[in-house]
């Protein structure tokens, strides 16, 4: 059984709500009944499509200790089980977040960039935990619920909490960093992703700044320093609340803001990188100090990511030497560039999964890692591209402009799908043009029929584009001894 959580009178304290029946300590908090465990707070939030008031019986009978439920629907439930009723259910979690993060000790870094995000945040979990207990949200829960929920998740044993903090729009950062009030906040980089929503990628810098709003006094503040935005960020940082305890934010061990990168002012440089098909081998200057490690995912980008971890994990107080080592157990989560050996060894396919997300840098990104993957006797580099969402008016000339990268990166066949990417068929040399579907589903067919033992495949679109369906023909079609 998981340690205690939550009691009851912690919970009415928090909540201010009403109590029907009597709550028995809780070990965890969910707002989901397929992934809700024995002695959970069930939350019932109300969703655009779905009302967690209609799951509030499943949850019990799945175990749920108790639930947090609207004040409206209280006489519904008053026989299911124990409830604590409220005004506004989210508002409710909310301050049961607040609550935990008053009650806590722990040393707290809120992630958030333009990309990223998850990929830093579960490489700072692993490394992280080698050291103490730490906290961290799960998946990408980084918007108006999944931040407060991370916070309501946390115990009172952890030493570290790491957050992510995501937005689609301006303003949706400043409230959920408010909440976690972070010693330390990471911004891994400013990209054009979500344009749709916002004038400029300057527009989107700030949003991203609105993370130094509740950033502690005397809390640093960790930045990429090659990003054309660094000095706007930087701004922001130094008139951040913590920025204004020590004035100027020169480098000291408070109030700080650290850079990294490879750029010469970065506190934390890249002096060295070694790309190899399956990671790299990446030497540091960390304050003046020589540091040398292997990480075990690809690309100079997540080489660059974790130039920022050290500067978080040291700045939390962890030992960087046991950080910058243990980043070789770091493997990269599901969908952002796990790589998978299909079919008979000796001529075998190599499959990257990045069908995750996409926007036009971490597509670059994913193009320079197939660069770089060996092929077979015969075999070619395939890109399986989708559509980017969210780019807004721009949105075909970005899709377009991946065209010189597709051919710099040597590639040998693009296959795409989505209108989007129309734009960026029509624009690639004909030579390259496998085959052009309106959406992944369509694509599958062509894509079975392209790939042959020797290939090294890349798949990539946005999580709506739908290419894990890619993914999963791939496996099917080519699992082990299946060839
Ligand atoms: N610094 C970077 N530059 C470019 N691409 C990156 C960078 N870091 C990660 N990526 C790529 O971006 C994609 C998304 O990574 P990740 O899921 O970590 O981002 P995220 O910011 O959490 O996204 P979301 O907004 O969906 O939560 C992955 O394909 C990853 O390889
Ligand atoms: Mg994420």
């Amino acid at each position: 059984m998981s340690p205690l959580l939550w009691t009851e009178e912690a919970l009415l304290v928090a909540t201010n709500g009403q109590l029907h029946g009597k709550i028995e300590p809780l070990s965890g908090v969910s707002i989901d009944t397929r992934t809700l465990e024995k002695g959970d707070l069930f939350v019932a939030l109300e969703g655009e499509s779905r009302d967690g008031h209609d799951f509030v019986r499943m949850a019990f009978e799945k175990g749920a200790g108790a639930a947090l439920i609207s004040h409206r629907r209280a006489a519904e439930f008053s026989d299911a089980g124990p409830v604590l009723a409220v005004p506004d259910v989210l508002d409710g979690l909310r301050h049961i977040g607040m609550a935990a993060r008053a009650r806590s000790s722990a040393k707290i870094v809120a992630v958030t960039g333009s990309v990223g995000k998850t990929s830093t945040k579960e490489a700072l979990r692993t490394v992280l935990s080698e050291q103490a207990v730490t906290h961290a949200s799960v998946a990408s829960y980084n918007n108006h619920f999944g931040v407060p929920l991370t916070l309501a998740r946390m115990p009172e044993s952890a030493r570290y909490g790491v957050f992510e903090i995501g937005m689609n729009h301006a303003g949706e950062i400043e409230p959920l960093t408010r909440m976690v009030k972070p010693h330390v906040a990471l911004i891994t980089t400013v990209e054009a992703v979500h344009l749709e929503f916002f004038s400029s990628i300057a527009a989107i810098a700030d949003a991203k700044a609105e993370i130094f709003a509740g950033l502690l006094p005397q809390g640093v503040a960790v930045l990429n320093r090659d990003n054309p935005y660094f000095e706007r960020l930087e701004a922001s940082a130094q008139a951040s609340p913590a920025g204004k305890a020590s004035p100027a934010g020169k480098a000291s061990p408070a109030g700080q803001i650290i850079g990294f990168g490879a750029h010469e002012k970065a506190e934390i440089r890249l002096l060295d990188l070694k790309l190899l098909p399956d990671g790299s081998d990446v030497v540091v200057d960390y304050f003046g100090r020589r540091l040398s490690y292997r990480i075990q995912s690809p690309g100079r980008h997540i080489a660059l990511n974790s130039l920022g971890i050290l500067g978080v994990a040291g700045a939390l107080g962890a030992d960087v030497d046991r950080v910058a080592a243990g980043l070789a157990h770091v493997r990269p989560p599901e969908g952002r560039g796990a790589r998978l050996e299909l079919g008979e060894a000796g001529h075998a396919i190599t499959l990257l999964d990045e069908s995750y997300n996409a926007n036009p840098a971490a597509v670059r990104a994913a193009l320079s890692i197939l660069s770089a993957t060996p092929v077979g006797a015969g075999g070619r580099r395939i890109a399986v591209l989708g559509d980017m969402r969210e780019l807004g008016e721009q949105s075909a000339a970005l899709h377009a402009g991946l065209a010189p990268d597709v051919v710099a990166n040597g590639v040998d066949v693009v296959l795409a799908c989505g209108p989007f990417m129309k734009a960026l068929w029509d624009d690639i040399p004909p030579a390259l043009r496998g085959a052009y579907a309106p959406d992944s589903a369509t694509l599958e067919a062509a894509l079975l029929d392209t790939v042959r033992p020797g290939d090294a495949v890349m798949i990539k679109g946005s999580f709506g584009s739908r290419m894990g369906l890619l993914v999963a023909a791939l496996k099917g079609r080519f699992a082990k001894g299946n060839a």
